[in-house]
């Protein structure tokens, strides 16, 4: 079985999509990691965010893998914890933008899901990656409460930050996301959304997983 989620930044997808795979005994493949991986592998080798065949010849010789769940690994080098250092999290929306990135990626992201029942998260999963996926869910929530969670998350690793800077912030990729040539963030015909705007993470998994089971 496959399991689509696709939704903006900061709707609570991931931990969504974590639980759910962990629920059902599924694998959870997080494909944002794994452009987040290319980039920190383009920027490290000084490539240009803006060099659409050089990223393109990086992403065909990188192998981006995951081991253990969710430890990614980019040409054996694990990168768990660099791929969300702010440099990366500013860059990569430039690299996911280029439809020929894009292309390898969408392939390596469907081979991984020949292997198992899946639950994969991101961006075009539903439209791009698995079409044929049996569940499609669209997860998000206001840019209001996305900015406000993703600020709790900052104030506790004690990074000092403001409200309205985030907020513009989200808009900001929002607009990238929904607006790219190729696998653009978009509410689908069979997409079932859910707005966690006022739900807790539990709340939305438990609805998951009723539509899930219910067949
Ligand atoms: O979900 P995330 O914030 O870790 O994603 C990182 C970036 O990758 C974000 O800019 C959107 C992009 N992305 C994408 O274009 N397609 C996907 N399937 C997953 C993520």
């Amino acid at each position: 079985m496959k399991i689509a989620i696709d939704g903006p930044a900061g709707a609570g997808k991931s931990t969504i999509a974590r639980k759910i795979a962990s629920e059902l005994d599924f694998v959870y493949i997080d494909t944002g990691a794994m452009y987040r991986a290319l980039t920190w592998e383009a920027l490290n080798k000084g490539i240009n965010t803006n060099d659409a065949a050089a990223l393109q010849k990086l992403a065909l010789s990188s192998d981006i893998h995951f081991e253990n769940g969710q430890q990614i690994y980019c040409n054996n080098i694990n990168v768990t914890s660099d791929i969300r250092l702010p440099r990366i999290t500013e860059a990569v929306s430039g690299v996911a933008s280029h439809p020929a990135v894009r292309e390898i990626m969408v392939e390596k992201q469907q081979d991984m899901a020949l292997t198992a029942d899946i639950v994969m998260d991101g961006r075009d999963i539903g439209e791009c990656v698995l079409p044929d996926a049996e569940y499609k869910f669209f997860i998000t929530a206001s840019i209001e409460e996305r900015a406000r969670r993703r600020m709790k998350e900052l104030q506790a690793k004690g990074i000092a930050c403001d409200l309205q800077e985030i907020k513009n912030d989200i808009a900001a990729r929002d607009q990238s996301d929904m607006q790219r040539p190729t696998g653009a963030l978009k509410i689908l015909d069979d997409s079932i959304i859910i707005d966690t705007s006022n739900l807790s993470i539990d709340e939305v998994a438990a609805r998951l997983y009723a539509i899930i089971r219910e067949g």
